[in-house]
């Protein structure tokens, strides 16, 4: 149990692509331990290993149903579309509008290896997507369509 520090988005990790992970293992149960502490610490609803610096293809996930953990996941499928108003842990304070998918067939795998999949809609799908984005180094500013000024987010 440990709070891990959350890197900007001005931190080269944030634009690198994340290698597959291989070992299940308890080092592996330990990183998302920290990332669950510090999901919840900084009051995020996902967090992906690149955020706090280790540059392997996870991230956890919690929209208010329950803490998800994804390894090695992968997007099969989409549908729809939504405008999202949306942040990062590692761009405090800053919200654009983008459009993400309004749903996300999600494969993943547990903390055991195990492979899932998963259908996410609404919150949880546009979650899914910046979280995989991250592991290809993508973050939202990359893709949004316009930064919120201040005024706007109320
Ligand atoms: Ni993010």
């Amino acid at each position: 149990m440990a709070i891990r520090k959350i890197l900007t988005d001005k931190d080269e990790a944030l634009h690198k692509v994340c290698r597959p992970v291989e070992k299940f293992d308890e080092r592996l149960w330990q990183l998302l331990d920290d990332m669950a502490d510090t999901l919840q610490k900084a009051d995020g609803v996902g967090l992906a290993a690149p955020q706090i610096g280790v540059l392997r293809r996870l991230f956890i996930m919690d929209v208010g149903d329950g803490l998800k953990e994804c390894i090695n996941p992968k997007i099969l499928e989409t549908k729809g579309t939504q405008e999202c108003v949306e942040g990062c842990l590692s761009s405090p304070g800053e919200y654009g509008l983008i459009h993400r998918p309004e749903i996300v067939k999600l494969q993943a795998q547990n903390r055991d290896g195990k492979f899932f999949i998963v259908t996410l809609e609404g919150l949880a799908a546009e979650c899914a997507e910046h979280e995989c984005d991250h592991l290809d180094g993508i973050v939202f500013k990359d893709k949004v369509e316009r930064m919120l000024a201040p005024d706007e987010l109320k």
